[in-house]
C-alpha cells in the first residue's frame, strides 16, 4: 500500500466539475487579478474567522509580511516569536528590517510557550508573533494578556490553523491580524499560492489593501509605497469551491485522529492531544519518539510518508548563519526538531490506509 503525505489527485477529482466551471467563470469574465472570486471570498473567509475583514494576498509569506509593515514595524524594532515553524515566520520579521526574537516551545503543544515572553522584552519589542503549529492554537489566553499589559501588538500566524479555536474563538481573529496560508498542501490549498490577512480593525484592513496593491487608492494615485501582493482571480475561485468543503474535511481530519490516538495509545509514541479550551485544525498529526530517524525509515520502506517538522529550530538555520539573534535557551524545540515526527493525515485518506500506517508502527515496535 502508498501512503502518500497529501492527496492532491483525489481531491481535485472529487471537485473537477465545480473548479473547473469556476475556472472558466474566471476566464471568460476576465477575473485574474483580484475581482469579484476574490471580493467573494474575503467575506467569507472573514466571516469563518469571526472577523470583520479579509485582505486576500498572494502568499501567505505576504500576509505575513504586509501585516508587519501595516502596524509599523521595521528597522530597530524586535518581534518575539516562536523557534519552531515554517521559515517563512521568521523571514517575514527579517523582510521589515526587524530583529526575530526567538523563544523555546511549550512541549505539550508545540507552540510558542507564553511563560518565556517576558524574559526577552526589550524596549524595541514591538510585537509578539505566535503560530498555531500544525493546526494546533498557541496559548492565545495568555499570550494576549502579556502583550496587552506591554502594550505590544499581536500578529497571529495562522498558516497551517484554518478554523483552529481558542476558548471558542477561531484563530486569526484573536491577535490585532491573523495571517493565513492557501499554500496548496494546506487545509484549505488554492491552486498554487495564496494568503490573507484578517482583522477587526478597519485602519489596519485599510493599509493591508494599500500594501498589498502598490499603495494605491485609486486610479494612479499612491498613497504609500506598496508591493504587488494581490490575489490572482483563479485561486479566489478555486478557494470559494473548496471553502464549502472546509468543516466536512476538517471533521474527517479528526475522525483519522481518533483512530490514530486510538490505535498508536499502546506503543511507546507520544502522541498529540489537544489542550483545554483548544479545538486544533490538525494540519498535522506530530508524534515524538525516541527512535525518530528508524521509525521514519521503517514506514518509508512501506510505502508510508513521514516527515520531519522541522529539523531545526529556525535561529540555527544557515540562511541565518550571519545574524546575531536574541533568544531563550531552546531545549524543548531542539528536543522537538530530534524527536518530531508527522504521520500523513489529510480528508482522502481511507480508513484502510489509516489502518495500515498504524500496523506498520505497531510492526516497528
Ligand atoms: C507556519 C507557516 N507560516 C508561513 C507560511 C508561509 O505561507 P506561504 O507558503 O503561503 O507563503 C507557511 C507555509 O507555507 C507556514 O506553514
Amino acid at each position: 500500500m502508498n501512503v502518500p503525505v497529501v492527496d492532491l489527485k483525489a481531491q481535485y477529482a472529487a471537485l473537477k466539475d465545480e473548479v473547473d466551471a469556476a475556472l472558466r467563470r474566471a476566464c471568460e469574465n476576465s477575473w485574474f487579478s483580484l475581482g469579484p472570486e476574490v471580493e467573494q471570498f474575503e467575506r467569507d473567509w472573514a466571516a469563518f474567522c469571526g472577523v470583520a475583514h479579509c485582505v486576500a494576498v498572494n502568499s501567505g509569506t505576504s500576509a505575513l509580511h504586509l501585516a508587519l509593515e501595516a502596524l509599523g514595524i521595521g528597522e530597530g524594532d524586535e518581534v518575539v516569536t516562536t523557534a519552531m515553524s515554517f521559515f517563512a515566520t521568521a523571514e517575514a520579521i527579517v523582510y521589515t528590517g526587524a530583529r526575530p526574537v526567538f523563544v523555546d516551545v511549550a512541549p505539550e503543544t508545540f507552540c510558542l510557550d507564553p511563560a518565556l515572553i517576558e524574559d526577552v522584552l526589550t524596549e524595541r519589542t514591538r510585537a509578539v508573533m505566535p503560530v498555531h503549529l500544525f493546526g494546533h492554537p498557541a496559548d492565545m489566553g495568555a499570550i494576549r494578556e502579556i502583550a496587552d499589559r506591554h502594550e505590544l501588538a499581536v500578529v497571529e500566524d495562522a498558516a497551517q490553523a484554518h478554523g483552529a479555536e481558542c476558548r471558542g474563538r477561531r484563530v486569526g481573529g484573536i491577535g490585532n491580524v491573523g495571517c493565513f496560508s492557501f499554500y496548496v498542501t494546506k487545509n484549505l490549498g488554492a491552486f498554487g499560492e495564496a494568503g490573507a490577512c484578517t482583522t477587526d480593525d478597519p485602519a489596519l484592513a485599510e493599509r493591508l489593501r494599500l500594501l498589498r496593491n502598490h499603495g494605491r487608492s485609486g486610479g494612479y494615485h499612491h498613497e504609500l509605497v506598496g508591493y504587488n501582493c494581490r490575489m490572482p482571480g483563479f485561486q479566489g475561485a478555486v478557494l470559494n469551491v473548496k471553502l464549502k468543503r472546509l468543516e466536512e474535511w476538517t471533521r474527517r481530519r479528526r475522525r483519522i485522529v481518533a483512530a490514530y490516538s486510538e490505535g498508536l495509545a499502546q506503543t511507546p509514541l507520544l502522541l498529540p492531544a489537544e489542550a483545554e479550551g483548544c479545538r486544533s485544525a490538525w494540519h498535522l498529526y506530530v508524534v515524538r519518539c525516541q527512535e525518530r530517524d528508524a521509525l521514519k525509515a521503517h514506514l518509508e520502506q512501506a510505502g508510508v510518508a513521514a516527515v520531519i517538522h522541522y529539523p531545526a529550530p529556525m535561529s540555527e538555520l544557515h540562511a541565518l548563519k550571519d545574524h546575531d539573534f536574541a533568544q531563550t535557551p531552546l531545549p524543548e524545540a531542539r528536543k522537538m526538531a530530534a524527536r518530531a515526527l508527522s504521520l500523513p493525515i489529510y480528508p482522502e485518506m481511507s480508513d484502510e490506509q489509516v489502518e495500515y500506517v498504524i500496523g506498520t508502527i505497531k510492526g516497528f515496535f
